[in-house]
This record gives structure tokens, C-alpha cells and sequence, in this order.
């Protein structure tokens, strides 16, 4: 069965990235050997017309696609990854050191389920045919807190329009924050948004409370030891 897509969005041109670093220190031998040996074969390269085919950047026999952005270090990738082998996986990264990380993480624990697309998520979004994935991650995305930088936040109505394109019907979009203003922004956006649904379950400040099996990443150990104790766990489900 072949996917289907609707014509390009002419948004495409509308959206720009703004990343906070995209290298840090150097990177030490052994992550410069992967990036020249492992990284070409994760590596996910777009097509310069059409569309990217899921099968291939997932796998043939993925049961589930999964696309995580800014994985940072990698640790909530690889382990969803790990926990989850009969799941396809794509990770978007820009820094170096990030990169450097997972790739050191998959070679050691020869993970297979994993590729990497090392530019800016958005690009590969627009490449996916519509209703191609299962489930969209996007944890403590840069927060840009100066009111007059908000329009940086990788949440605006530009790059949900194209998630709401490429989940499919009943898939989700799961984003963690925490800083409390991001999770207003990115409500305030839903709320507008007639393609997801918040998945509000029936208790107190459930909005609070991890995802099922979740493990804090490195950016919200960080936030912790900084003094930011709550972070804001949301899931937002495609409607039919
Ligand atoms: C604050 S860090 C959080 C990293 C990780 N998710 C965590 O929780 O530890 C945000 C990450 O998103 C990456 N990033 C920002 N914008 C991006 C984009 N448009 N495409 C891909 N990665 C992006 C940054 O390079 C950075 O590593």
C-alpha cells in the first residue's frame, strides 16, 4: 500500500530555526571515528525533490514510528529504542556533542533501531508523507524565555501544522517542558489547533506527572539541580 500525501505545504518558507549552539568542545577521537564510520549509516540524507519513503528511515517492519526532536544526549532515544525493538526510530539533533553521544551509545550497545537526521527537524517533517508516524517527541525544547525571542520556540502554528500533517489519526505528539510560560505558549497553541486533543486524565495537576515508563533526561536533571522542580508532561492526541 503505497502513502499517500497531500500537495506541499507553502508554509515550508515561513519556518525558521533557530538553534541555540550547534557545536560545543571538541569532540574527543573515538566520537570523530563514529562520525566518519557510524553516522553515514544512520544517517538520513533528504531527497532534493519528493518525499522521503518512512520505510526506509524506520524500517520495512517497524511496528511503530517513532521520531524524537532535539534528543540532546540521546538517553530517552536509546531507551525507548532498547525497551521497544520492534519499533522503527528517528532521532533529529543539531549539536555536535549530542550527536557525538548517541552515536557512541549505539555503537556500544549496538542498538539497530535508530536514524539520525542531523539538520533541522522541520526539514525533515516537510519531507514525511502525510499520516507517516505514530508517535512525535519533543522534551525541554530550547526555551527561549525573552518575550521578544518566544517566536523561536519550536512549538508556533507553523510546525504544528505540519505534525498534525504527518502523525496519523490516533497517533500523539508527547512534549515536556519546564519552564511553566512554554507550557502556557504551547497550550495556548493547542487550544487553537483543531487537529489534537490534550489527553487530560482525570486527577490533580496530572499535567505534573511523567509519561508512563519515562526516566528524566539530562536537561531535566539539570532543571532540577537548578531549583525548577515540576516540569510539564503533556500528550496531545490526533483527532480522526
Ligand atoms: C534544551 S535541549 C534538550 C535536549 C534533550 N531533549 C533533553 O531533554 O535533555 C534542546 C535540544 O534541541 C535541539 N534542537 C533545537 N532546535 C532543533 C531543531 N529545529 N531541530 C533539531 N534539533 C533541535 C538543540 O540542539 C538541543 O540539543
Amino acid at each position: 500500500m503505497t502513502e499517500k500525501s497531500s500537495p506541499k505545504p507553502d508554509h515550508k518558507k515561513q519556518h525558521r530555526a533557530f538553534f541555540g549552539r550547534v557545536s560545543g568542545k571538541r569532540l574527543h577521537r573515538g566520537q570523530r571515528e563514529l562520525f566518519d564510520s557510524l553516522l553515514p549509516e544512520l544517517r538520513i540524507d533528504l531527497p532534493r525533490d519528493g518525499q522521503i519513503d518512512p520505510k526506509r528511515i524506520f524500517g520495512a517492519q517497524a511496528k511503530k514510528r517513532i521520531l524524537e526532536i532535539g534528543y540532546g544526549g540521546g538517553e530517552h532515544l536509546t531507551r525507548i529504542a532498547r525497551e521497544n525493538p520492534e519499533n522503527g526510530h528517528v532521532g533529529c539533533e543539531v549539536f555536535t556533542g549530542g550527536i557525538g553521544k548517541i552515536l557512541k551509545t549505539i555503537a556500544s550497545e549496538n542498538i539497530k533501531n535508530i536514524s539520525l537526521f542531523t539538520s533541522d527537524a522541520f526539514g525533515l517533517l516537510s519531507a514525511l508523507p502525510d499520516a507517516s508516524l505514530d508517535m512525535v517527541y519533543l522534551l525541554y525544547p530550547d526555551p527561549w524565555p525573552k518575550l521578544r525571542h518566544n517566536k523561536r520556540r519550536f512549538v508556533s502554528n507553523i510546525t504544528l501544522a505540519e505534525l498534525a500533517r504527518v502523525i496519523r489519526a490516533g497517533g500523539e505528539f508527547r512534549f515536556a517542558t519546564d519552564i511553566e510560560d512554554y507550557a502556557n505558549w504551547t497550550l495556548a497553541h493547542m487550544v487553537r489547533n483543531k487537529n489534537f486533543c490534550w489527553q487530560k486524565q482525570n486527577y490533580d495537576k496530572f499535567w505534573h506527572i511523567p509519561f508512563e515508563g519515562w526516566a528524566p533526561t539530562r536537561y531535566e536533571l539539570k532543571a532540577r539541580r537548578e531549583g525548577r522542580l515540576n516540569s510539564f508532561y503533556f500528550t496531545f492526541r490526533r483527532c480522526p
